[in-house]
């Protein structure tokens, strides 16, 4: 990684910026809303989006609310729902590679929708990467 990726990523990981970047609550929301818009959209994404409940008004404000926490910001889901660790979370699910790359692309989709600027875009999609292989619980 060049020597100014590397600052910038550090200012990144300074205090609530990635929730500010995000464009706070509201700006998340909308990626949430937007990452479950490409689910029920993508057909790569068929057999995950029929995991979820048919309606995804719950999941929508969930996932909004964990990634306020995940970036930095308040920890609203921790607050409505108590704390979460997403590998037990998920672990009555079935999610190899396959379900974890349609999760992922989902969330490109989403982030392209995004005022964010590309190095931060890139920068999330990198850091969500672990917390997905972690909720994959099969090849
Ligand atoms: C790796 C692929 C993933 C798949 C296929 C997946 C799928 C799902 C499904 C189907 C649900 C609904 C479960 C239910 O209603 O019983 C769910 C819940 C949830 N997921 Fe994921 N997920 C994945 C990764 C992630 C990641 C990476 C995050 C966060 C960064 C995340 C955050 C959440 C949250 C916060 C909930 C709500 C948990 C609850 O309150 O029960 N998921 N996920």
């Amino acid at each position: 990684m060049s020597h100014d990726l590397e600052t910038l990523y550090e200012s990144y990981r300074t205090g609530d910026n990635q929730f500010q970047l995000a464009g706070g609550v509201e700006g998340i929301t909308k990626l949430a809303n937007d990452f479950y818009d490409q689910m029920t959209t993508l057909p790569e994404a068929r057999r995950i989006l029929h995991m979820h409940p048919t309606d995804l008004t719950e999941s929508r404000e969930k996932l909004a609310r964990f990634l306020c926490g995940y970036m930095n910001g308040p920890e609203l889901y921790e607050e409505k729902y108590g704390p979460i660790q997403l590998t037990p979370a998920h672990a009555h699910l079935a999610i190899g590679t396959t379900e974890k790359e349609a999760w992922l692309l989902c969330m490109r989709k989403a982030m392209d929708l995004q005022p964010y600027p590309q190095e931060f875009k890139d920068f999330i999609m990198k850091r969500l990467e672990i917390p997905a292989g972690r909720c994959q619980n099969r090849p």
